[in-house]
């Protein structure tokens, strides 16, 4: 298999924000209790944050975490987690079928996101709760003082307003599994009045309104397109949410997922620009991808929901912690990839979730903290994806998939910064052979500083996990690059094993 890729650095699809590496945080499963908090561990802090998934969290390089949800916010009574922790109430947690101890809450995860240097991305709750809530939460976060709400702020600790410039207004409202479930008409009326009222509270916020949970869903174009005409003139960013999974043993379907995803932001693109169009606004809605990632979701429908309901109301307990094949770090990059190629649209993206919860950190309580192979291609990413994303022009070998059609059997993205540095990132979906990639970078004489390659080791296949006690699968060194350089720039050939993630 053989392809060609071209690139002119002065040929820019847009700047890569920063915020397209973000993560998140939720209220389930042991993303919080056990995850990052877990006090009386043997790495904690006095606050009760894990040195040693706090450490991995710096490794990863998200920039942006969003909390407390997901379906968890849809029911959540931010209050219940503020104030001193004696006095705070456990409550049922009808989300997810669980027990909240409400032991962490707002003040902690501000301060775990200091530690974890990372910005807070807070979501409201527009599921059982409405416009007061909503804007109460914003005061009691933002306002600096002498108001009953920001007194009581500082009152518990924090005397400074903690400043949060990004809210969700909802989570997944075009979803019958959220509680308080709506149409697009009843949302989008709700989530405009929020909007109207935070803003009156706080001009400086940056409002995320709910897009589809996915494109799957009936409403897919006709929810964003109602959702937005209430509120197109009110908000900044239209969430966009995506899960893709191997279905069937389709793996060719699989390693096409960042194509579905380009069309899934190109579509959404599409209808934002004509709802402004006919609204007559001069402005521009970004798309916060802020839930993708892979997750075996036949097995959640089908295994795991059951057995959460038969176990009753639990702490903490153990959801949706699926083991990251090769397969699935490899889609992970590709996927990461597409976000890249979308930087025109795409403001800002969260991988779904951060710590345990189909996340690329996994804990044990009271063990060890480790990286899942999906940890790869995200930690690369985010420290080399800076600067610009370049337009590609990929031509050559193609695969057929069930999903997507003919796709390029590489999927390609590249970014260039200002000081010279360009970082190219391949997704070789051959599953049974090598692909050879010639890359041509037109306006800029490039020296190759490292390659970094996620693929199965020799001996193994493409199921390959990691665990708490071992991480074979991990970034490896790419032998055989080569260099070249004309008057038009750099040219640079390398070998891609079969069903690799390259960078
Ligand atoms: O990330 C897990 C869940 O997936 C989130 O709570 C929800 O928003 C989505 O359906």
């Amino acid at each position: 298999m053989g392809i060609e890729i071209e690139a002119d650095v002065s040929d820019v699809i847009g700047p890569v924000p920063r915020r397209l590496s973000g993560s998140f945080v939720e209220h389930m499963g042991r993303s919080v209790h056990t995850g990052i908090f877990e006090p009386g561990h043997s790495t904690s802090d006095g606050q009760g944050f894990r040195g040693d998934v706090l450490g991995l969290v710096r490794e990863l390089g998200p920039s942006v975490v969003r909390y407390p949800g997901g379906n968890f916010v849809s029911a959540y009574r931010w209050e219940d987690g503020v104030g001193p922790v004696e006095s705070r109430p456990v409550r049922l947690d009808p989300a997810w079928h669980s027990i909240e101890s409400n032991r962490f809450g707002l003040h902690e995860f501000a301060a775990w996101a200091e530690a974890a240097e990372v910005e807070v991305m807070y979501a409201v709750n527009l599921g059982t709760r409405g416009v007061q809530e909503a804007a109460d939460v914003l005061e009691y976060c933002n306002h600096p003082g002498g108001t009953e709400l920001s007194e009581r702020r500082r009152a518990n600790g924090a005397d400074r307003p903690f400043g949060f410039r990004l809210w969700c207004l909802g989570n997944e409202m075009d979803g019958p599994w959220q509680v308080g479930h709506k149409t697009a008409d009843e949302y989008g009326r709700l989530a405009a009045e929020t909007a109207r009222l935070m803003r009156m509270i706080d001009p400086d916020v940056e409002l995320v309104v709910a897009g589809s949970s996915n494109s799957e869903m009936p409403t897919f174009g006709a929810w964003e397109r109602t959702v937005l005409e209430h509120t197109a003139g009110l908000v900044d960013h239209l969430s966009l949410h995506a899960y893709y999974q191997e279905h069937d043993g389709d793996v060719a379907s699989y390693l096409a997922s960042s194509t579905a995803l380009d069309g899934y932001i190109r579509t959404t693109g599409g209808i934002i620009d004509d709802v402004l169009a006919k609204a007559g606004l001069d402005k521009k809605i970004g798309i916060s991808v802020d839930e993708w990632n892979v997750w075996d979701q036949r097995h959640w429908n089908e295994v795991e929901q059951r057995e959460l309901i038969d176990g009753g109301w639990r702490e903490q307990p153990r959801i949706i912690e699926d083991d990251y094949t090769v397969t699935d770090a490899v889609v992970v990059g590709s996927l990461l990839g597409s976000l890249l190629r979308n930087v025109d649209r795409v403001t800002m993206a969260n991988q779904a979730q951060l710590v345990n919860v189909i996340a690329p950190i996994r804990t044990e309580p009271g063990g060890r903290a480790w990286r899942q192979s999906t940890f790869h291609p995200f930690s690369l990413t985010s420290a080399l994806a800076v600067g610009n994303s370049l337009w590609l022009s990929v031509t050559g070998d193609t695969v057929h998939t069930g999903l997507c059609g003919r796709v390029d059997v590489v999927d390609a993205a590249a970014t260039f910064d200002e000081d010279g540095r360009c970082a190219v990132f391949l997704t070789n979906r051959a599953t049974g052979s090598s692909t050879d990639v010639r890359l041509r970078i037109r306006g800029a004489r490039l020296a190759l500083a490292e390659t970094w390659t996620v693929a199965a080791p020799d001996g193994h296949d493409r199921h390959l996990t990691n665990s708490a006690d071992a991480e074979p699968v991990r970034p490896v060194p790419l032998p055989g690059a080569t260099v070249a350089h004309d008057p038009e720039g750099t040219i640079i050939t390398v070998t891609l094993p079969p069903l690799s993630w390259t960078a």
